[in-house]
């Protein structure tokens, strides 16, 4: 059984906790319609996890990707972390009651993170204020040769930004970084900015792409934790 290990946030960290209870749980995957998102996102996944034997996802909400995975890979290790005690109930008791290699804890993933070989977060790492030194707590944690699945928001989809976080067009003209304030601190990023942040965690970027679901536009890196790099870089 992977542990859990407190992190020491190097600046800190912005928190709105009360902000983010207001997120759902309960959507379905693949139901009614074939979602192509469903379908992309569970094939990526699916191929990573292949790879991998103790995945940890970052803010796994209702877990609904955990459930999925989990059922499908009963010989792998899963772990998810989320700070919603809404969601971590729901998530329990709704998703992975009777799978035995799945483990939730309720935490602050600003303040823990596990071991693992591979880990993603899907709408998370924007919601911190400092996110590269989160994010370098839980690659810290990853090991070498272990790979990491990131999305994030994408501020250059601007009609989707207009309607979603009423940002003005014009305020979006040529902006790296945006604050957003939907549950909680929410930071919109251009792709230079994600890829950059991304790296300084000391990931190596192996895929970049654009993904889009009816609800949300977004941006997903695949990246690398190099075995022959000893540590992270100082910044
Ligand atoms: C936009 S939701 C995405 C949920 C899920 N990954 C999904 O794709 O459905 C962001 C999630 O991150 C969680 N979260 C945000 N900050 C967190 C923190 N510091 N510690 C733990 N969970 C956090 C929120 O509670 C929420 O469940």
């Amino acid at each position: 059984m992977a542990s859990l290990h407190p992190t020491t946030p190097k600046i800190k960290l912005q928190s709105k906790k009360e902000k983010w209870s207001q997120f759902n749980y309960g959507r379905s995957l693949f139901k009614g319609h074939v979602k192509p998102y469903d379908v992309f996102m569970a094939e990526m996944l699916s191929e990573l996890v292949s790879k991998k034997q103790v995945i940890a996802e970052y803010g796994c909400g209702d877990g609904i990707w955990l459930e999925y995975l989990a059922q499908k890979f009963p010989e792998k290790q899963f772990i998810g972390l989320e700070w919603n005690e809404r969601l971590v109930e729901y998530a329990k008791e709704k998703r992975v009651k009777n799978l035995e290699n799945v483990t939730i804890h309720q935490v602050d993933i600003t303040e823990h993170c596990v071991d693992c070989d591979f880990l993603f977060a899907l709408g998370v790492m924007e919601h911190f204020d400092n996110a590269t030194s989160v994010v370098k707590n839980w690659v810290d944690h990853l090991a070498p040769n272990g790979f990491a699945l990131i999305t994030v928001p994408n501020l250059l989809h601007t009609i989707y930004v207009y309607f979603r976080h009423k940002i003005p067009l014009e305020k979006l003209e040529g902006k790296d970084e945006m604050i957003a304030g939907a549950y909680g601190f929410e930071w919109l990023w251009s792709h230079n900015t994600f890829l950059r942040k991304v790296m300084d965690t000391g990931l190596e970027v192996l895929l970049y792409q654009i993904v889009e679901e009816s609800s949300e536009r977004g941006q997903l890196i695949v990246a690398f934790k190099r075995a022959d790099k000893k540590g992270l870089p100082t910044s």
